[in-house]
């Protein structure tokens, strides 16, 4: 396909200013035509690929069989995601038809360093401390905190993002152990902690931090089973995916306090809300609007992700993608149904 990069009309969804601004300078260097919508990619927004070679999509786009069916339709021939995670994406269906690609790795620093601060804020009391002092409140109570020093974190998926945290909290001298399908032995002689089994993390960890994908097996991996067998009193983060948590086994944890502090940069149901401004609206999500209630539980919206080195670097491998797809070189970054990316 020998087609000139100023012709090749690429529908970004999910376009918000930040994405547009990053995305324009690193085109610079490739000319695409980059068409901005500033909704999700959806069957119902799909039909407006119509004329377009590539979808560039983001975490909350739908990209199920009923899209692809109309991208292929419209003629689509690459679908970019501007992420690591792909689980919105229905790669059988897109097998041999669509080729996906993905950024794999953009800044593993930053969702390690944002599930770390997570922890920090909740254990200190740091969201509550602001409010306080804002109103001239200048009391302690209630803000105790623990050292984190000495305690034991257990990390369940020791992939890119995983080692960063792991290597963050042994600084803070903490006890790591880790759970991975596929454990990584030589990252763990030089970075000193211990692989063992879920049950063991469960049973040890006071705090356990999410960073694997969301697939068939991990799917609501912290339910109410694992929770009865976690510490009373656990802190959990995610960073990964919402679906790795069942929120409402999570509630009932919190209501009983066997789950003591929750950080949540991700949401089972989250592509209704997140990335949105809901401030002016009611939530009608009962489940969502009870996580938001607990005074021990941080929300973010999903922004691990959102630091400008990720930013930069998430544009230039997207666009990248795009490029070697169309000068027919290997895509390095491809995921499909069968490739085992
Ligand atoms: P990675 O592919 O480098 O590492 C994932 C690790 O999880 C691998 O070592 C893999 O063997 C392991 N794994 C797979 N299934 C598992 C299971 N059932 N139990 C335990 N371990 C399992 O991925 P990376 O870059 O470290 O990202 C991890 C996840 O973080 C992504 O899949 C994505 O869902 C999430 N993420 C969240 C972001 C945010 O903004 N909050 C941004 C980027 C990624």
């Amino acid at each position: 396909m020998d087609i000139k990069s100023d012709v090749i009309k690429v529908a970004f969804f999910d376009a918000k200013a930040y994405d547009t601004n990053v995305f324009d300078i690193a085109n610079r260097d490739f000319n695409f035509k980059i068409t901005y919508f500033k909704g999700h990619l959806t069957p119902e927004t799909a039909p407006l690929t119509q004329g377009f070679k590539v979808v560039c999509v983001f975490v909350n786009d739908v990209v199920n069989r009923d899209v692809i069916d109309i991208l292929e339709h419209n003629g689509v021939v690459l679908i970019a995601v501007r992420a690591a995670g792909y689980n919105n994406i229905d790669l059988k269906a897109a097998f041999k038809r669509i080729p996906v690609v993905r950024v794999p790795a953009y800044s593993p620093y930053a969702v390690a360093e944002h599930a770390v601060g997570l922890m920090l804020v909740l254990n200190r009391k740091v969201h509550r401390a602001y409010y306080r002092t804002r109103d001239n409140n200048f009391t302690l109570n209630g803000l105790l905190g623990f050292d984190m020093h000495g305690k034991t974190a257990g990390i369940i998926g020791t992939g890119k993002i995983g080692k960063v945290a792991i290597n963050i909290l042994k600084g803070f001298k903490i006890r790591v152990l880790a759970y991975d399908v596929l454990p990584d032995k030589e990252f763990q002689k030089n970075a000193g902690f211990e692989y063992v089994d879920l049950n063991t993390i469960y049973r040890e960890s006071d705090i356990i931090s999410l960073h694997c994908p969301l697939t068939k097996d991990s799917y609501h991996l912290i339910d109410k089973k694992s929770i009865a067998k976690m510490k009373s009193g656990i802190m959990i983060i995610n960073t990964g995916r919402g679906m790795l948590i069942d929120s409402k086994a999570l509630i009932e944890g919190l209501k009983t306090g066997k789950v003591g502090f929750a950080g949540l940069d991700v949401y089972e149901e989250e592509s209704d809300y997140f990335y949105e401004d809901f401030s002016n609206k009611v939530i009608t999500d009962d489940v969502l609007a009870r996580l938001l209630s607990f005074n021990n539980v941080m929300v973010t919206s999903h922004q691990g992700f959102f630091t400008q080195e990720a930013l930069q670097s998430i544009a230039v491998t997207s666009l990248h993608n795009i490029r070697d797809f169309f000068a027919h070189q290997r895509l390095a970054n491809e995921v499909c149904y069968k490739c085992g990316a």
